[in-house]
């Protein structure tokens, strides 16, 4: 059977991980969640008191890079992977809108990106891989055999990200998560390396009015036609 490798890069709160999640349970193959390896080494950068909301230490988080192990460990009551930091499962510390306040400055460093990307290629050597992101199509896999570029209104993606945190028992204000998104936004697709950017030959799906029932329906079938050939 044919083996492919599935890039879906996008904007953050698009259902980008819910959608990849489900096309690789469907297809056998390996998940890999990029944003949780960039929420880690944030959430280490945090720990060791090297970022805030106005202050940022990279020379010293860059020379602590060796240091920094991540690791995915398959949760198989979940069924998913989850993060493990130095060993540690921070699966849940890396989801709390303080990491996503601080997690684009430490995604804009060089050295962060290069440390990920030679391992986000590592695991996806074999293909058979779905891996979300905003550089997948881009620099991680750019012959990636099928590319998807995912968006939606901000205010779609803050109510999202919104409701899911409540459910999580956090405190913040729809305010407060519209303005996030609205700032990743702009430093996601700002930033001088690697800037999230629609690859020439992605696909890309406004999910604003599709259910998740419509967009796995549509993305098999593109998975359907590019095992075809
Ligand atoms: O997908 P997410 O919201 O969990 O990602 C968290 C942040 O990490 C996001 O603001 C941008 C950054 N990121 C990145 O720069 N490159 C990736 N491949 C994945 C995420």
């Amino acid at each position: 059977m044919k083996k492919i490798t599935i890039a879906i890069d996008g904007f953050s709160s698009t259902g980008k991980s819910t959608l990849a999640k489900q096309v690789a349970k469907e297809l056998g193959y390996v998940y890999v969640d990029t944003g949780a390896m960039y929420r880690a080494v944030t959430y280490y950068a945090m720990l060791n008191n090297l970022v805030s909301e106005d202050f940022l230490d990279k020379e010293s988080l860059v020379s602590q890079l060796s240091k920094i192990q991540l690791q995915f460990q398959f949760n198989p009551a979940l069924g998913f992977a989850e993060m493990y930091l130095n060993g540690e499962n921070v699966e849940q510390a890396i989801r709390t809108i303080e990491v996503s306040r601080n997690v684009s400055r430490i995604a804009e460093i060089s050295q962060v990106r290069a440390k990920l990307v030679e391992q986000q290629q590592a695991m996806g050597k074999n293909k058979a891989i779905v891996m979300d992101g905003r550089d997948i199509g881009t620099v991680v896999f750019p012959d990636a055999e099928l590319k998807l570029f995912m968006n939606a209104s901000a205010e779609t993606r803050a109510q999202r990200r919104f409701d899911e945190l409540l459910e999580k028992g956090q405190s913040v204000t729809f305010d407060e998560v519209l303005q996030n998104v609205q700032q990743r936004d702009y430093i996601d697709t700002h930033r001088e390396d690697s800037p999230l950017v629609k690859a020439d030959d992605a696909i890309e799906i406004d999910n604003s009015a599709m259910s998740k029932k419509e967009q796995f329906e549509l993305v098999m079938q593109l998975v359907a036609e590019k095992l075809s050939v």
